[in-house]
């Protein structure tokens, strides 16, 4: 970083605000200016477009909280660090969930200050870079692949199981779905598994948990080897922040080959988290004028968004008999190839209800062939000429050529 960052203290309390710039000096960051909570913060963050924001909080937190929001609304990419008087792990936790970045207890010490301010902007700036393609995610070695699509119902979590279990199978890879539908997450049901932890275990025990550790979290699928972390409840989601699921995401790419992330139907923190950390999107759409439509916008909020869409793949799901429409139409209203097209197949839809993946229960039928091709084709691996990948009727490469880039993850 070039310039000494410039930090806006925030406090209703005139003595608090006096502690934090004296701490500021000694750290040897720069002032750029201070302010009361409410409309006098966003305000002056507005006018002085700071670095780094500090947010003095005390109970009653309902004005600190609505001012952190209101700050991260007008300027996201700006990091907000909270200050208190209180060791409250209830207040720290308010505070993390409505965005800090961090939480310092008073009297902050100059140097924890320092190293909290830098550690926030380099996180800022490594978000930025993910954002927009330019940095790897911090997960290391596995590749993380996240099945998203801009509406409910349209076979994200069919292709999102069925795809896991041909990966655990084929390539005796490790493999482990997420269920990351803050919805209601159906993955345990569509593998017929009965999770005795969920996310929201490995969130709230991320600091200690290490990699021999992850099984205890996990849920197996016995007949291809599986795993599975399944979805807190709809309540417990609201406890869990798009931070804590990136960080569960980076652990369990650190210890498995393959990390499929399956999402809701809405571009909300944690779809955009996992869009941002994905090595490849698979993006679902049917060809029903409404799926094609929410594709268009969301694609749209994503460029507004300033997201990379390089690794974003269409996949073309037909969960209707009656989906007449050609990939070719859907292409062109989506100024996009599609990658990959998954045939309707009504056993799909049999074995969504007995809990049984197509992959297994039908590994013949056209929808099955189709996705375990896609899992190859992800893998790295080439389609043999029996692959459905030459065929008319079953899942075929649409356009080879897009398909071979995608399936280097680029
Ligand atoms: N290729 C297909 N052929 C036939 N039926 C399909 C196909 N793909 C998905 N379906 C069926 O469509 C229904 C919806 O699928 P799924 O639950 O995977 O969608 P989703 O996008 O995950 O929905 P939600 O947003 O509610 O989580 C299921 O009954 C599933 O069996
Ligand atoms: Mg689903």
């Amino acid at each position: 970083m070039a310039k000494t960052p410039a930090a806006l203290v925030l406090d209703q309390d005139v003595q608090a605000r006096f502690e934090i710039k004296q701490a500021l000096r000694s750290a040897g960051l720069t002032l750029a200016g201070e302010a009361g909570l409410g409309m006098e913060a966003v305000t002056a963050a507005n006018e002085l477009q700071p670095d780094v924001i500090f947010v003095g909080v005390q109970e009653p937190m309902e004005r600190p909280l609505q001012t952190i929001e209101s700050l991260l609304s007008l300027l996201p990419d700006t990091p907000v660090i909270v200050f208190s008087q209180s060791r409250d792990i209830e207040t720290a936790r308010k505070a993390m969930l409505a965005g800090a970045r961090d939480y310092l207890p008073r009297p902050v010490r100059p140097d924890v200050l320092r190293d909290s301010v830098f550690k926030a902007l380099t996180a800022e700036e490594n978000r930025r870079l993910r954002k927009i393609g330019q940095l790897p995610s911090a997960a290391t070695s596995g590749t993380i692949v996240t099945v998203f699509g801009a509406k409910g119902g349209i076979g994200k979590s069919t292709v999102s199981t069925n795809l896991a279990v041909a990966m655990a199978q084929q390539h005796a890879d490790s493999v482990v779905v997420v269920d990351l539908d803050n919805g209601f997450g159906d993955i345990t049901g569509m593998l017929d598994v009965k999770p005795e932890k969920t996310l929201f275990d490995l969130v709230r025990d991320i600091d200690k948990v290490e990699g021999d550790d992850l099984p205890k979290y996990l849920v197996k699928h016995e007949l291809s080897g599986l795993n599975v972390l399944a979805a807190p409840s709809v309540l417990e989601w609201r406890q869990v922040s798009a931070d804590q699921v990136r960080r569960v995401v980076e652990l369990l790419a650190k210890h498995f080959d393959k990390v499929v992330l399956d999402t809701s139907g809405t571009l909300n923190e944690v779809s955009e988290m996992t869009i941002e950390i994905a090595t490849m999107v698979l993006w679902v759409t049917t060809s029903e004028f409404a799926s094609v439509r929410d594709t268009i916008e969301a694609l749209r909020a994503l460029k507004t968004l300033s997201y990379s869409q390089e690794r974003i793949r269409i996949v073309m799901n037909g969960i209707s008999p009656d989906d007449g429409v050609r990939p070719s139409i859907v292409q062109e209203a989506l100024q996009r190839d599609v990658f990959w097209q998954i045939p309707y197949d009504k056993k799909v839809r049999q074995g969504t209800h007995l809990g049984q993946p197509i992959i297994i229960t039908a590994p013949n039928s056209v929808a099955a062939k189709s996705l375990s091709d896609l899992a190859t084709v992800i893998g790295g691996g080439r389609l043999g000429r029996s692959g459905t990948g030459s065929g008319k009727q079953g899942g075929f490469k649409w356009r080879a050529g897009a398909q071979a880039a995608g399936a280097e993850g680029g």
